[in-house]
């Protein structure tokens, strides 16, 4: 289990992570998106999840290279959107995304959703960029247990990570026991679920024991789950809230409590039926 906002997880090929980052979906390119990338990284966040679908690849650019810390001290992520996936146009996507970013290299690259018909030939396309050399690791998002049992009949690098919907109303409790048992580490997407479990009663009573706010004590779970989580905001105060999490510990029992929650409830696709 992480216990700093810069500690790190080890992924399956040997690359190290940091366990807790900033997600920047529906930032807006421009000021927004570099002074909150640049205020993460002021706070000592080192890891940035953006995707060429949020349109601030630019902008998450700018703020990593204004930053004044060195490149390799900071791990980003970027991802191949729905329709520019198959072989030939992931590896163009892809190029996009280097370019925009102004980076020459990625730390990790994901196939945005599992596709049908074509998320195969996209992973291709992304192992080929490893064994370039261009990417220090590829994963993939919102992939099912079938999804992944697919692709690792045929695939020749194994995704390092699978990012999902997962929060208290989604434990995606069969999805995470199959990734622990493969070694594919599992990343926490909408972990707030957007701000929908602050309400919760046991949230509630847990903020107030640990004097922490709803979202502490949410991204607090996910750490102790051993679950990489990328909680979004656009607020220097809420970025520092956020990560403000490595003081207190949930006990087992409170871990349950909250794991008991669960509702299969989505607050974005469904994986089957989107794509
Ligand atoms: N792979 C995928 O398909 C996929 C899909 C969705 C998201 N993601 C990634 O996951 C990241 C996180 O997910 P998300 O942005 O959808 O949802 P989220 O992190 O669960 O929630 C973000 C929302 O919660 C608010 N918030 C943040 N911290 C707060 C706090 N301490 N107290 C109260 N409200 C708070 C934010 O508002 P303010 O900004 O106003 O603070 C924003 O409205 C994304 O940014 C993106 O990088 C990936």
């Amino acid at each position: 289990m992480i216990t700093n906002l810069q500690d790190i997880v080890t992924l399956n090929n040997g690359v190290k992570m940091p366990g807790f980052g900033l997600g920047v979906y529906k930032m807006e390119d421009g000021q927004s998106v570099v002074q909150s990338v640049k205020a993460a990284l002021k706070h000592g966040y080192r890891l940035i999840d953006t995707a060429s679908y949020y349109h601030n690849e630019e902008g998450v650019g700018q703020a990593v290279r204004e930053s004044g810390i060195p490149r390799e001290e900071i791990f980003v992520t970027s991802k191949v959107w729905n329709d520019q996936q198959g072989y030939d146009n992931t590896l163009k996507a892809f190029e996009d995304s280097l370019e925009k970013l102004g980076l020459d290299y990625l730390d990790l690259y994901l196939v945005h959703w599992p596709v049908t018909g074509k998320f195969k030939d996209t992973y291709r396309a992304l192992e080929k960029i490893y064994e370039e050399g261009k990417v220090r690791a590829i994963g993939v998002s919102n992939f099912q247990v079938h999804h992944l049992e697919d692709l690792l009949k045929d695939c020749k690098v194994k995704p390092v990570i699978n990012q999902v919907e997962y929060h208290p109303h989604l434990t995606q409790e069969e999805l995470k026991v199959y990734c622990e048992k493969e070694n594919i580490q599992l990343e926490a997407w909408a972990p707030l679920k957007r701000g929908g479990v602050f309400d919760e009663p046991i949230i509630q009573e847990l903020s107030e024991k640990y004097r922490k706010t709803p979202a502490q004590v949410i991204l607090r779970w996910d750490v102790q789950h051993h679950v990489v989580t990328i909680p979004k905001s656009v607020k220097e105060q809420r970025i520092i809230e956020n990560a403000d999490i490595f003081d207190f510990s949930l006990t087992k029992e409170e871990v349950k409590q909250i794991d008991s929650l669960n509702r299969n409830e989505r607050s974005g696709p469904d994986p089957d039926t989107f794509v």
